[in-house]
């Protein structure tokens, strides 16, 4: 069953939260991003999907394709590269280092023997890797026994060193400490532990950029959000805590009602919250949710997550891949979407939220809800979607090229 957290408040954005993230320094990173040519121009797409929400007895359905970010496929690409700016600046803070200049390699020279080093899962990797190409430093990347092949080879396109470990997520965010001591290389991870939080807290920074796209393309207003829910996927809470806290800073309040949902195996943020203090997960936190199998709540994470996410929802694999189907379908109403196994995953716990009254009634789902819901990667691993879908990401992007041009398709 969800679990309703009883710490959840609405209250004004609090101040010690504020110290740590901000909208004002969202916004800094959203115009620092704007100067990085791996991520298109453009706000991602925020489309309806009027067929899904009749289906799942609610008004309206929302969803942000964080697919459409870049070539590294998920919203990943928004929190290593600040991460790896901010550090740079810091750590050469007499050399008037711009930041158009780092993005495009022009401090190659200086940076040519620092080297930054991160565990991933995948998404955050492949980011702070191509971060590092273009930056022209140093990457080595650290990954746990569970990561495909195909993972690797795309982290390795971007240069970056790879470093395999058996063992899981967590082991990897061990070793890529203990290979950074060792060797006097920098740590740029997503998660925080005991006395490393500021590059988690730059990371989670970044991510603001999509919610500052969102609150715009829907017009909301600070006393009228334009949606009544959010659906937050959960890995080591850095998303949802990035989402959760701006959203919180905007609207007070009356922010949305924030859901977290995660794999029942990798339910680290579901136990924290019965806890009510950082947790570990209670399962074997393998999923197939790659992006989602984590073992270990970020703490720093967690100080905004327990005042501000109303419902804690996890999920067995299958329904993650049945949503990403659905995704892919479309129908006449909805675009076909590309979302791969953690992006799928916000579908996948609301429709296990819409389906009975029970679940509906913990997570106030009713007929007149507006949901959001982010699309937090596409085909990250092409071949596993494939696998999962029975069509190739490149065919769903096909026929989401025909949808838009069919003869009534919305604009
Ligand atoms: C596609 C995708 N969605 C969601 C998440 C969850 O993010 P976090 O670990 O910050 O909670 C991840 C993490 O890697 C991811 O790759």
């Amino acid at each position: 069953m969800p679990y309703a957290n009883p710490h959840a408040v609405r209250t004004p954005y609090p101040e010690n939260l504020r110290q740590w993230l901000s909208i004002e320094r969202a916004a800094q990173s959203r115009d620092w991003l704007a100067n990085w040519s791996l991520l298109n121009p453009l706000p991602t797409p925020l489309y309806a999907l009027p067929d899904l929400a009749r289906q799942l007895g609610i008004a309206q359905l929302w969803v942000k394709d964080e697919a459409q970010r870049s070539a590294l496929g998920s919203f990943k690409a928004l929190g290593a590269p600040i991460a790896l700016v901010r550090q740079i600046l810091a750590r050469w803070p007499d050399q008037g280092l711009s930041v158009p200049g780092l993005f495009s390699g022009e401090y190659r020279h200086l940076l040519k023997d620092y080297t930054v080093i991160s565990a991933t899962d995948g998404n955050h990797g492949r980011a702070l890797a191509a971060a590092a190409q273009s930056i022209g430093c140093r990457c080595v990347i650290v990954l746990h026994a569970q990561v495909s092949l195909e993972r690797e080879l795309a982290i390795a396109a971007y240069d970056a060193h790879i470093v395999r470990i058996r063992g899981h997520y967590d082991q990897s965010v061990a070793e890529a400490a203990r290979l950074a001591a060792t060797y006097g290389w920098q740590v740029i991870a997503d998660t925080s532990y005991a006395g490393y939080e500021q590059i988690p807290c730059d990371v989670m920074q970044g991510y603001g950029a999509l919610v500052a796209e969102v609150l715009e393309q829907s017009a909301s207003q600070p006393a009228q959000p334009a949606f009544s829910h959010v659906l937050l996927q959960g890995g080591v809470g850095g998303l949802a805590a990035s989402v959760a806290s701006y959203l919180w800073q905007f609207h007070g309040p009356d922010r949305p009602r924030l859901m977290v949902v995660e794999p029942e195996q990798a339910d680290c943020l579901y136990q924290s919250a019965k806890a009510g203090r950082a947790a570990q997960a209670s399962g074997t936190v393998d999923s197939l949710m790659a992006g989602l199998a984590c073992g270990a709540t970020s703490p720093l994470a967690w100080r905004f997550l327990q005042p501000s996410i109303d419902c804690f929802v996890t999920l067995p694999d299958a329904l993650a891949a049945g949503a990403m189907r659905q995704l892919a379908s479309g129908s006449a109403r909805d675009i076909p979407l590309v979302a791969g196994e953690s992006g799928a995953a916000g579908l996948a716990g609301l429709s296990l939220m819409c389906k009975d009254g029970a679940r509906r009634k913990v997570a106030h789902l009713d007929a007149h809800s507006r949901v959001l819901l982010i699309n937090t990667e596409g085909a990250t691993s092409p071949a596993v979607y494939q696998q999962l879908v029975g069509e190739t990401a490149d065919s769903v992007i096909q026929r989401q090229q025909q949808w838009r041009q069919a003869p009534g398709a919305p604009g």
